[in-house]
């Protein structure tokens, strides 16, 4: 059996195999725990990373940390979103886009979600067997995003790829090559976004990037930058979430057929059960901040600049907050699970991503009454974001 490292190592294969093992032994051992060669805090206990979401002496502002590297001269600095900025500017630009992410408004678009996911299964119909997550888990936010936002559907061939390379780039540690390839994959991507921008301006449409055209246009709102970081944030986040979401839990319900069996006898237990599986399956695995000024947690002291990460997938299985917390259980309730943050940054896509799953999981079973596992699900070598990259099933 594999003993406790004397540091928490992310980077260990095991830890991304499997990670709750570890977790649950770091929450047990060194809940608030200082990596000396990261030099990264990690938390792992619920009360602590909710803590650490609400408290405004953390910064979500990642150039204030001691481990920011400036990008080399030869890239530029692009704008920045609202995901790493504080408050006021983090207010005025989440305020443009609010509207259009609240229940009611995300509501409004079932039918239309109801639609997409049809056609796609309907694509599906025939075949004794596919990959899940290229065939259904990733199409449909796809397509959802797109459409909000105004972005040509049938363009995602191309910034699918820069996307993937983007997320990397969210993780803690990556190689200067790696970094290289993000810094290629993001200058790539704005291009592409300046270009459907300009293509906008051009001829206005009844779309999320017309109306953040006009508020750039009307003065100091919003400027070219962080129009740009916007939909940029938008369109990666509509890529890489959701799919995990509907993705890992698939996999999570085909793992447990008990619970599948008792989703398809209920349809209607999707609506506790899609909060259960983004406990369960944390697509956000972590998220970090910077301490502001010193703050005492757990007994430890967390000096200014350091950086310190929540990790929301250990939250979610603390046993002091989820009774037999390893568990899936659909009907789950009350369910204060972390996998869409908490406070100021709570996850703007929140309603769009339930809508999306609680319409998904249930027609999906519908359709395919004997769906099960046909190989084994791959991993995507992320760390931050957790999702599969295959996921074989058989259908007939
Ligand atoms: C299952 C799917 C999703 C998960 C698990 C997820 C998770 C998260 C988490 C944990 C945060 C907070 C990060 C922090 O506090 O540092 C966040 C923020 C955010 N998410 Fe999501 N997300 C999902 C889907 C989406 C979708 C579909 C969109 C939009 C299309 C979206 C847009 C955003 C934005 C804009 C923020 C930044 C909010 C802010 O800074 O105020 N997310 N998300």
């Amino acid at each position: 059996m594999a003993t406790i490292e004397p540091r928490f190592n992310p980077f260990d294969p095991a830890v991304m195999a499997d990670p709750y093992p570890y977790y649950r032994r770091m929450r047990e051992r060194d809940p608030v725990h200082w990596n000396d060669t990261l030099r990264i805090w990690f938390l792992t206990g619920h009360a602590d990373v909710a803590g650490l979401l609400r408290d405004d002496r953390f910064s979500a502002d990642r150039t204030r940390s001691e481990r920011f590297r400036p990008p080399p001269p030869h890239r530029r600095r692009p704008g920045r979103s609202m995901l790493v900025l504080d408050p006021p500017d983090h207010t005025r630009l989440r305020n443009l886009v609010n509207k259009a992410f609240t229940p009611r408004t995300v509501e409004r678009l079932r039918p239309r979600v109801e639609a997409i996911t049809d056609e796609i299964l309907g694509r599906l119909q025939h075949a004794d067997g596919f990959d899940l997550v290229a065939n259904f888990a990733y199409p449909l936010p796809v397509i959802v995003i797109a459409e909000m936002l105004g972005v040509p559907a049938t363009d995602r061939a191309v910034f699918q790829e820069w996307s993937a390379v983007l997320v990397r780039g969210l993780d803690p540690l990556v190689s200067e090559e790696e970094q290289e390839r993000v810094f290629d994959a993001r200058d790539a991507l704005l291009e592409y976004l300046r270009g459907v921008l300009a293509e906008r301006r051009r001829e206005p449409q009844d779309d999320m990037l017309t109306r953040l055209i006009a508020a750039e246009e009307n003065g100091d709102i919003l400027s070219e930058g962080e129009l740009l970081a916007m939909c940029n944030l938008l369109l990666v986040a509509g890529h890489e979430t959701t799919v995990n979401l509907i993705g890992n839990g698939a996999l999570a319900l085909l793992e447990n057929p008990g619970q599948l069996e008792r989703l398809r006898r209920d349809p209607d237990l999707i609506k506790t059960g899609v909060d259960e599986l983004l406990r369960y399956t944390s697509p956000a695995q972590w998220t970090g901040r910077v301490a502001a000024c010193e703050v005492e947690i757990g007994g430890r002291t967390i000096r200014p600049t350091q950086t310190v990460i929540g990790i929301l997938g250990a939250a979610n299985r603390d046993p002091e907050v989820f009774p037999d917390p390893d568990r899936l259980d659909l009907g789950r309730q009350p369910n204060p699970h972390l996998a869409f943050g908490r406070g100021i940054h709570f996850c703007l896509g929140a309603p769009l991503a339930h809508l999306e799953t609680e319409v998904a999981m249930p027609m999906l079973l519908e359709r395919f009454p004997r769906l099960r596992l046909a190989g084994d699900p791959e991993l995507r070598p992320t760390w931050v974001l957790r999702g599969l990259r295959r996921l074989p099933v058989a259908a007939a």
